[in-house]
């Protein structure tokens, strides 16, 4: 039996999506692929970006996963089919663009991510689509693209002097049209986290998608169109791999014991 559900992402912004899932469904079976030899993917053309994300959910069917959780808000705006060689496929935008029309009170909703992602407009497009079905139709959305973020995250700076005034700096506009929520349009942020609520203080609420996506799949699970594995188990994968990224890694999932493969996608 397939078992296992394969997420990737192109570095560890991913994680913070597993780390989500694996708190939400922890006798769950993952496998995690980071695309590190070619990140970053949100500088990068929507072609490249979708002929990266297809290798790798490709790579991970190989592996036997039953479903690809595609856990890059900057792959999820090239990767819009529901199915890829018949494994269900899942992106973080949706569950994000429903979080946020839930929370929005004001109906001004900020949304930071890679410049792919806010250039290619889906969440902005859905936003504004579904908006009428949350009763929220004069939905503003004010988009931020934070090419410094990914960098920094990568690297660890979370609550760094430097980052707390990199993160002020790209959110200032956001604030000036007094958004009540901020989507988190990219995995990486969410390392960022402690940085970006100095910035925004109590009255703006984060919305992380790697939570939105667990309630995804626990109603697939609940549907029978996910099954549970027979016991719980994590592989991480990269394509490339350094002593830092070693140890970021698992700083982030806050495990030690699981050493990461290095593999080849293409
Ligand atoms: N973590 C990815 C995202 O959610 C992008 C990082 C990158 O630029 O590679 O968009």
């Amino acid at each position: 039996m397939k078992a296992a559900i394969g997420v990737f992402d192109s570095g560890v912004g991913g994680l913070t999506v597993l780390k989500s899932l694996r708190t939400a469904f922890p006798q769950q079976e993952f496998i995690y692929l980071g695309d590190t030899a070619r990140l970053p993917y949100g500088t990068k053309s929507a072609d490249t970006i979708r002929q990266y994300s297809l290798q790798n959910v490709r790579f991970l069917a190989h592996q036997g996963v039953q479903a690809v959780v595609v856990a890059c808000n900057s792959a999820s705006t090239q990767i819009t089919e529901p199915e890829i060689e018949g494994l269900p496929v899942y992106n973080v935008i949706d569950p994000g663009v429903q979080a946020a029309l839930e929370t929005t009170q004001n109906q001004c909703i900020g949304l930071l991510g890679t410049r792919a992602t806010v250039e290619s407009h889906v969440y902005q497009t859905r936003l504004k689509k579904q908006a009428a079905s949350f009763g929220k139709s004069d939905v503003r959305v004010f988009a931020q693209a934070c090419p410094l973020f990914v960098p920094l995250a990568e690297e660890g700076w979370t609550l760094d002097p430097i980052t707390n005034l990199i993160v002020y700096r790209y959110l200032h506009p956001l604030l000036l049209e007094e958004i009540d929520t901020l989507i988190m349009g990219c995995t990486h942020y969410p390392i960022l986290r402690g940085s970006i609520e100095r910035a925004t203080g109590k009255s703006v609420t984060l919305v992380d998608s790697g939570h939105a996506l667990a309630a995804v799949l626990k109603k697939d699970f609940e549907s029978g169109r996910l099954k549970a594995s027979a016991e719980a188990g994590l592989r991480v994968l990269m394509t490339d791999l350094s002593s830092h990224l070693q140890k970021w890694a698992f700083e982030i999932l806050e495990e030690t014991s699981q050493p990461i493969e290095v593999v080849n996608t293409t």
